[in-house]
C-alpha cells in the first residue's frame, strides 16, 4: 500500500494477488505510471491501460482550449467561441491562442504587421510546388510544402529559444494562405498570385485564390467576414487527431514546420478534416429529398456513415455547427442558395428525430454545413480541408509552443500489447525455398 491520503485517491485491489493499492487522483485523472506498481512479480513490467484512439486518456495539461462536450461549450483561452466568432477576427483569435491573452492595441498592430510582412515565400517554394502533377490534391501539396519550409528555415530547429519560436509561428500563420491558395491555382493551371499586403489576412487569401487580370481583387466584405468566421471556428479544438499528431511529432523536438506537416497529414483523413468534402459528395449522391429515407436506412444498417454527424467529444450539439448554420444564410445572401442546403436541412431533421442517431447522441458537427458554404465560394471539395488547415494553424502552433515548454512532456511513445509470435527459429531463404 502506498501512503497517499485516502481522500482524492483510488483504492484498487489486484484480485490476482489480493494486494491493495492507493493511487492518487489529480484533476480527475490517475497517472498511468502509478498503475505500473501493480505487478505479479518483480520482473513483471506492471499494469498498463489499453486505450486505442486515446478515448479516455489525457496526454497533456493544456491551457489553450476548453471543451465541455455534453454542454456544447467551446472556449479559446476562456473566451466562448460564440463571442469570438461575433466580435473578433481571425488574426486577433490567432494572437489569443498563441499568446494566451488578448492583445493591446500596440500588440495587435505589431502582430498584424508581422504576419502581413511574412506572407511571401521564397521563389524556390513556388518552383517546388510547380513540380507537382497537374491533378495533385491540394492537401498533399500543402502538406509537402509546409514540410519543405523546414529546409528554408533551418534555424527553426532551435526550438528552445522563445524569439525563434515566435518567428516560426508568425511565418507559418502568414504563409499558410499563400501555400493553400497556390495549391488551388495549381490544379486549375492558373498562374500563382502573389500576396497583396494592402489587404487583410482573409481578403488577401481570397485575392490569391481568385484574382485574374484585374489590378486589385476586391472580395465582397460579407464573404470575407464569413470566411474569417470559419477560420475562427476551426482555429483550435484541443487534443483532436491532427493536434495530437503535431504534439506527437513535435515531442521528438523536430522543427515546427515538420510537426505541422504531420498535422496537415492527419487532417487530410476523411474522419477528421476530410469530412466536409465527404459531406458534400454524400449530399450530391443523395441528390433529392425523396432519396433521404433510403439513405438513412443504409446508414442504420451499417453500410456507411452519415458524414458530418457525430463527434468524439460533443454529445449534445457542436457549437461550431450552430454558428456555421447562421453563416450559411449570410453567404447565400451573396452567392444565391446552394440547392444542396435543402437536402442537408431535411437530412438533419430526419436524423435528429431518428432513434438510431438519438440513442448514439449523434448531432451535426462543424463539417455538416461548412462544405455547403465552401461550395458557394466556388471551392472544389478538395480545397475544403485546406481551408480547415489554414484556420487550424494557430491552434496547432499554440499547442506546439505549449508542448515544448511543458516540463512534464516526454517523447510520445505509447505501449503496445504484443500479439505476434515469439522466439521462432529463422531458416535462410535458400533452405526454405529449396
Ligand atoms: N453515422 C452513423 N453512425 C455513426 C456515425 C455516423 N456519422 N458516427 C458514429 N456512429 C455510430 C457508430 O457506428 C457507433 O455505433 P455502434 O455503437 O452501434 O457501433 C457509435 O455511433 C459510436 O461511434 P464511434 O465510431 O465509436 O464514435 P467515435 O467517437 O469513435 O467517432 C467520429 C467519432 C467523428 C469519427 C464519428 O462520429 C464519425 O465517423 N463521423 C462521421 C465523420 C465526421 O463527420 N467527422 C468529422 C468530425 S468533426 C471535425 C473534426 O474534428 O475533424
Amino acid at each position: 500500500m502506498t501512503d497517499v491520503a485516502a481522500k482524492d485517491s483510488l483504492t484498487v485491489t489486484d484480485n490476482r494477488t489480493g494486494q491493495q493499492y492507493d493511487i492518487a487522483i489529480n484533476d480527475n485523472t490517475i497517472a498511468a505510471k502509478d498503475l505500473g506498481q501493480i505487478r505479479l512479480t518483480d520482473d513483471d513490467p506492471g499494469l498498463a491501460t489499453y486505450d486505442p484512439g486515446f478515448v479516455n486518456t489525457a496526454s497533456c495539461r493544456s491551457a489553450v482550449t476548453f471543451i465541455d462536450g455534453d454542454k456544447g461549450i467551446l472556449e479559446y483561452r476562456g473566451y466562448p467561441i460564440e463571442q469570438l466568432a461575433e466580435k473578433s477576427n481571425f488574426l486577433e483569435v490567432a494572437y489569443l491562442l498563441v499568446h494566451g491573452e488578448l492583445p493591446t492595441k500596440e500588440q495587435y498592430d505589431s502582430w498584424v504587421h508581422e504576419i502581413t510582412y511574412h506572407t511571401f515565400v521564397h521563389e524556390n517554394v513556388k518552383t517546388f510546388m510547380q513540380g507537382f502533377r497537374y491533378d495533385a490534391h491540394p492537401m498533399g501539396m500543402l502538406m509537402a510544402s509546409v514540410g519543405a519550409l523546414s529546409t528554408f528555415y533551418p534555424d527553426a530547429r532551435n526550438i528552445s529559444d522563445a524569439d525563434n519560436r515566435h518567428m516560426q509561428i508568425v511565418r507559418m500563420i502568414a504563409k499558410m494562405p499563400t501555400l493553400g491558395a497556390w495549391s488551388f491555382r495549381h490544379a486549375q493551371g492558373k498562374p500563382y498570385v502573389y500576396p497583396d499586403n494592402d489587404l487583410g489576412y482573409t481578403a488577401n487569401f481570397l485575392s490569391m485564390l481568385f484574382k485574374m487580370s484585374e489590378s486589385k481583387f476586391e472580395a465582397d466584405p460579407r464573404l470575407v467576414k464569413a470566411l474569417d468566421v470559419l477560420f475562427i471556428l476551426h482555429a483550435d479544438h484541443e487534443q483532436n487527431c491532427s493536434t495530437n499528431a503535431v504534439r506527437s511529432v513535435g515531442s521528438s523536438q523536430v522543427d515546427p514546420y515538420s510537426a505541422v506537416a504531420a498535422g496537415v497529414g492527419a487532417l487530410y483523413g476523411p474522419l477528421h478534416g476530410g469530412a466536409n468534402e465527404a459531406v458534400l459528395r454524400m449530399l450530391k449522391r443523395i441528390g433529392s429529398k425523396e432519396n433521404i429515407p433510403a439513405f438513412i436506412e443504409g446508414v442504420k444498417n451499417g453500410n456507411e456513415r452519415l458524414m458530418g454527424f457525430g463527434h468524439r467529444v460533443y454529445k449534445n450539439f457542436d457549437p461550431r455547427a450552430t454558428i456555421i448554420k447562421k453563416a450559411c444564410d449570410d453567404v447565400f445572401e451573396v452567392t444565391g442558395v446552394n440547392p444542396l442546403l435543402e437536402i442537408a436541412k431535411e437530412l438533419e431533421k430526419i436524423a435528429l428525430e431518428d432513434e438510431y442517431f438519438v440513442k448514439r447522441k449523434l448531432y451535426p458537427n462543424v463539417d455538416f454545413y461548412s462544405g455547403l458554404i465552401y461550395e458557394a465560394f466556388q471551392f472544389p471539395p478538395e480545397m475544403f480541408t485546406v481551408l480547415f488547415a489554414i484556420g487550424r494553424t494557430p491552434g496547432w502552433l499554440a499547442q506546439w509552443a505549449e508542448l515544448v515548454q511543458d516540463k512534464d512532456q516526454k517523447i510520445a511513445r505509447p505501449k503496445q500489447i504484443y500479439t505476434g509470435d515469439r522466439e521462432l527459429t529463422f531458416t535462410a531463404a535458400s533452405e526454405r525455398w529449396a
